[in-house]
């Protein structure tokens, strides 16, 4: 059955939905099973010895005991000129999210039978032209060619839309509260039924559910004794660390927990991250009234990202913002994309581009032989040889090659990536977003 694919790839989890198609019509948003045992998957790559890069809940698994051959956090770092340390190995942020998307694309494909007509892949709202042509360039060198870009508010808007009435020219502020940062936006309803970025900001000081994690951390290492002179001790604190993770999910529903038999309860957990939640609420605040919307078109704050279960934080917002606040199911983020994917698919088309004459060039000059002494560099792991993780994916994302095209339609961005200078006749594209973006914290990359 004909189906479109969101992908949401976060700092901590990774999630994707899809839409099928039934005869002429496309179904709602279905959140897929990409884990063992839940719908997302952590987002870690593990390097093994034997030179294969393990996904999601299996490079978890051996990260725990081998944290330095494991990759995570790299998702907001694309494009960054600093590589990401795997090992002994450096590699590009964009290159390692590369290999997640294409193994979720693998994974989809083979649980639905097809390659996708269409991807759409969700990133920060502050990201500028220079990091989604980073990404989508190595998204193109791992064969995925038929992916298209969208800032994260946007694709909570279409995901929010879709249940909730949000008439052209309403606005919506969104409150994502992930697992890296807080980020705040507004986005408005186009009478094309899209949504356009108005303004978005990013926090700035450590706030989403890593820093709830070390609040937590903190707080037990205070009364646990680690003998830091044990050569395992790694690991020991990165299980306790874990162990702070789930306390701090349990106390979403429960009223007390233990760690390493230290009890807490959840009125001394909210009143640790109380400061910080404030801080947040103050910045969305900050983040409306820098929009250029009258305070009446603003139709609901959406509150979403997986740090939005604890129940402290939707209490603050609401009594700020009164009924206007909607709590968003989980995983919004890569619903909304799987929503905007439909609306590209029908627009499909292919662009006929001229086959331009080849250059006469001169010979090149005779050059005199050079001694090289080679360095002694670290072995690296090829971008292609990472890819190789998915043998399956590229034929799956070759088959859909020709459907990029669509990404001609809605989301379609001046600056999308140059592309090689074309060989056939018939070329497909690779396209990024039609949004407006207020740059937040990285120079406009
Ligand atoms: N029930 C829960 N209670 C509290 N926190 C939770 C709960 N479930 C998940 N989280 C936290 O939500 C965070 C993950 O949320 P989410 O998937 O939205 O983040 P992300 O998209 O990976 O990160 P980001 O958007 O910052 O890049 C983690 O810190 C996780 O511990
Ligand atoms: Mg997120």
């Amino acid at each position: 059955m004909p189906y479109v694919l969101g992908i949401d790839v976060g700092t901590s989890r990774t999630a994707a939905a899809v839409c099928r198609q039934t005869g002429s019509t496309w179904a709602d948003a279905e959140i897929v099973q990409l884990g063992t045992h839940a719908p997302e998957v952590p987002t870690v790559l593990y390097f093994a010895a034997d030179g294969g890069i393990l996904v999601g809940d299996t490079a978890q698994q051996h990260a725990i005991t081998d944290p330095a051959n494991a990759a995570r956090g790299f998702a907001r770092r694309v494009g960054d000129d600093v590589p990401v340390m795997v090992g002994r190995e450096t590699c590009a942020a964009e290159e390692l999210t590369a290999v997640l998307v294409a193994w979720v694309v693998n994974t989809v494909n083979a649980a639905e039978g097809a390659a996708p007509q269409h991807i759409v892949l969700t990133h920060p709202a502050g990201w500028g032209g220079y990091r989604r042509r980073m990404l989508l360039r190595a998204l193109r060198q791992a064969n995925l060619d038929n992916v298209t870009l969208l800032p994260e508010p946007v694709a909570v808007g279409e995901s929010h839309a879709a249940g909730h009435d949000v008439v052209a020219g309403q606005a919506l502020a969104v409150y994502d509260l992930g697992a890296g940062s807080l980020s705040s936006a507004v986005v408005r309803r186009s009478p094309a039924g899209t949504f356009e970025l108005l303004t978005s900001a990013e926090s700035v000081e450590p706030n989403g559910g890593d820093s709830f994690d070390d609040i937590v951390f903190e707080h037990i290492r205070a009364v646990v004794e680690v003998d830091m002179t044990d050569p395992h001790v790694w690991t020991t604190l990165t299980r306790l660390r874990q162990m702070c993770t789930q306390a701090k999910e349990f106390l979403s529903t429960g009223g007390e927990t233990s760690v390493r038999e230290i009890r807490v309860t959840r009125t001394e957990f909210e009143d640790l991250i109380r400061p910080a939640v404030e801080a947040g609420i103050e910045e969305l605040l900050r983040t409306i009234r820098s929009a250029p919307v009258p305070a009446e078109d603003l139709a609901s704050v959406v509150i979403t990202g997986g740090s939005a279960s604890i129940p402290l934080v939707s209490e603050l917002l609401t009594a700020q913002l009164r009924n206007r606040t909607v709590l968003a199911p989980d995983f919004t983020c890569a619903r909304g994309a799987a929503i905007a994917a439909r609306s590209l698919v029908p627009a499909r088309r292919t662009e006929v581009v001229p086959v331009p004459a080849p250059a006469t060039e001169p010979p090149p000059p005779d050059r005199p032989d050079v001694d090289l002494t080679p360095l002694d560099l670290p072995a690296t792991r090829s971008f292609m040889r990472m890819i190789g993780v998915n043998r399956g994916v590229a034929g799956a994302a070759a088959g859909v090659v020709l459907a990029a095209g669509v990404a001609l339609t809605f989301y379609l961005r001046p600056d999308a990536p140059s592309q090689p200078a074309p060989v056939h006749a018939v070329v497909a594209s690779t396209s990024s977003t039609s949004t407006q973006t207020q740059q937040t914290g990285e120079g406009g990359r």
